[in-house]
């Protein structure tokens, strides 16, 4: 019979052996020819199947909406003193990158975890908010540095609109509403953030389009993909500000001394 030499790799999401390389076995002229989007690449690459339009849609309005928030989050700052320092895009890239994380753009992971179980056990906002107080751990998905009950994240709004409009059901959605409005009543600035608000909309993403199994949903959420959504949304935006800083010609940033509080 025949023998299979052991292989060092294993990979699933694509195949470039052909005349064509294939995403998720889906050929890359089938993919031009149909004009997907990159909402149906991330589709093919990340999920490993087509997903409906309004679920790539919906990708697509969290990687817009995501792609720059200003030069003064934690990321961008980053990127552009590290631009600033002469260094190349690929350097003020992963500087501003590497910010993201549990309390800048990479809690959405979290967010979804804490969200779906609270939901699936059936907690109520007070409990489970509660719940999180006792063992010290920050609600993820919920608060901003600049944002607040009077002054919403405008990106939440539109997420909401438009799965309240296309989706079949937006359950864990309307449960991290409720929390919010538990958490508004403890302080102003504990609002549903962009990161709380994409990571309860997949849970529905993924529970309402019919296309994965609950094992399937599980796995995604334990792995964490969804701040995957936040680091290429947030990647156009930082490649910008290296360029806008180049473009600028800015010289070496250095702090101001009377921004510092010296003390022993
Ligand atoms: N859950 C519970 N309590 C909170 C939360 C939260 N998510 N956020 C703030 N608080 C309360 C706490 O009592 C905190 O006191 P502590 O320091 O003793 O825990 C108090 O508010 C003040 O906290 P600060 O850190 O000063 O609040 P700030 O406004 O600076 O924090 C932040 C903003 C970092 C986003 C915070 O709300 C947080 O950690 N949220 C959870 C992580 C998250 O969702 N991050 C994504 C933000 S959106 C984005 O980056 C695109
Ligand atoms: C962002 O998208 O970068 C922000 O929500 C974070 C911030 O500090 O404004």
């Amino acid at each position: 019979g025949k023998v299979r030499a052991p292989t060092h790799i294993i990979s699933t999401i694509s195949d470039d052996r052909g005349e064509e390389p294939c995403y998720a076995g889906v050929p890359m002229s089938s993919i031009i020819e149909k004009g997907f989007g990159v909402g149906d690449v991330i589709s093919l690459l990340w999920f490993k199947r087509s997903l409906p339009r309004y679920c790539t849609h919906f990708i697509e309005i969290c990687i817009m909406l995501c792609a720059d928030h200003g030069p003064c989050v934690s990321g961008a700052h980053n990127t552009i003193v590290t631009a600033r320092a002469g260094k190349d895009l690929v350097s003020s890239l992963v500087s501003g990158l590497l910010t993201i994380g549990p309390r800048f753009g990479g809690a959405i992971d979290d967010a979804a975890r804490y969200f779906k179980d609270a939901h699936d056990r059936g907690l109520t906002p007070y409990e489970f908010v509660e719940g999180m107080k006792k063992k010290g751990i920050r609600v993820a998905g919920i608060g901003h540095r600049i944002k607040n009950r009077d002054n919403k994240d405008k990106r939440v709004e539109l997420l909401q609109k438009f799965a309240r409009t296309h989706f079949p059901s937006v359950k864990y959605m309307e449960y991290a509403v409720q929390v919010e409005t538990y958490t508004l009543t403890k302080a102003n600035n504990l609002v549903l953030n962009v990161d709380g608000a994409i990571g309860s909309l997949f849970l529905d993403l993924l529970a309402g389009s019919g296309m994965f199994t609950k094992q399937e949903i599980d796995e995604i959420v334990e792995i964490g993909y969804l701040n995957g959504l936040f680091v290429l949304a947030r990647s156009i935006g930082l490649i910008g500000h290296t360029f806008d800083q180049k473009r600028l010609k800015q010289p070496l940033y250095r702090h101001p001394w009377e921004d510092v509080l010296y003390t022993k």
